[in-house]
């Protein structure tokens, strides 16, 4: 009888263990790149925050690399007067010609909204930049803010909503972030160079420490286990949920929900920057872009 009390105890207390593991996404996944001393993580691993004061700011990355997959994560972004600062979260590779994909989101002073910044990278080349007012104040609760990313296109995802896409193109010469490993990172720093009305507002110190909070990572994607996982996570596997038609490309529903952010929230589409590629608009543009 007693003996099958402790044994009792002891399965208690391993699926305790157990239920924290599910949350323990920052310790066990991620590690700190940049100002330890302003990185705290908390709540069994599930909960991170970030600061910028005026000594440093602070970055994370995953341990693992990725082709492939999905990457969830819920932000809330720096209360009050954020101008100046920009909080970024994206996945990239490294070296000179490295893929990547951004969301960057640039602070601004207060009642004044944030602009969610969006790039992506292939062979090292950006300029692809387009820019969204969120339709919700992003600093008073979390949101879901997701890359998706397969071998026909990369979407990104706000509470459940695609603002972006970008397709593969690679049949007519574009090039697709599809060979190259990633990691995602997060990082708060200074940007009051450019980032707050084109770097016309500086940060206020007055107004720091800034501090960005994270909960809920979520890495659903394939690993990178060297050069053979180009094919391997591009194989259309059942294991691989992302090579499924399903996520292929949007639907209805979801082309409907990118027509109502871009109409109504888009700010910059460099599409549209005819005097900035003085015409000769970039190829995808001239494109479908779902
Ligand atoms: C940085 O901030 C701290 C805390 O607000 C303050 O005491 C210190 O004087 C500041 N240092 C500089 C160089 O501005
Ligand atoms: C976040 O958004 C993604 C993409 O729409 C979705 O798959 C996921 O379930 C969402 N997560 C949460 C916690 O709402
Ligand atoms: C900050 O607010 C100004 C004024 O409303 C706006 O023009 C600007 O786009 C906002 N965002 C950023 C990051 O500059």
């Amino acid at each position: 009888m007693k003996n099958f009390k402790l044994l009792f105890l002891v399965l208690m207390s391993l699926s305790a263990l157990d239920q924290s593991l599910v949350g323990a996404n920052f310790y066990k996944s991620t590690v700190c790149n940049w100002g330890p001393q302003n990185t705290a993580i908390w709540g069994n691993g599930f909960n991170l925050a970030l600061k910028l004061d005026n000594i440093s700011g602070s970055g994370i990355q995953t341990k693992k690399q990725f082709l492939f997959g999905s990457i969830e994560l819920l932000i809330k972004l720096v209360p009050g007067n954020s101008a100046g600062t920009v909080t970024a979260y994206y996945m990239s590779a490294t070296g000179e010609k490295h893929d990547e994909t951004d969301f960057e989101f640039l602070g601004n002073v207060s009642g004044q909204p944030y602009i969610i910044h969006t790039n992506v990278y292939t062979q090292g080349v950006g300029n692809r930049e387009q820019q969204f007012y969120p339709w919700f104040d992003p600093t008073a609760d979390f949101h879901n803010y997701t890359i998706h990313w397969n071998p026909t296109h990369i979407v990104w995802f706000v509470d459940g909503l695609p603002i972006r896409v970008f397709r593969n193109y690679e049949s007519i010469g574009i090039a697709y972030p599809n060979k190259q490993a990633m990691r995602a990172y997060s990082s708060i720093w200074n940007a009051d160079n450019w980032a707050t009305r084109g770097g016309l507002v500086k940060i206020d110190w007055n107004s720091a420490p800034f501090v960005a909070r994270y909960k809920t990572l979520k890495l659903r994607a394939c690993k990178w286990a060297g050069p053979s996982s180009i094919n391997k996570c591009a194989a259309n596997t059942a294991a691989n949920w992302w090579t499924s038609p399903l996520y292929g490309r949007l639907n209805f529903a979801q082309m409907g929900q990118m027509a109502w952010v871009k109409n109504n929230y888009m700010i910059y589409d460099y599409c549209k920057d005819t005097k900035r590629f003085k015409g000769l608009m970039p190829p995808e543009c001239l494109l479908p872009q779902y």
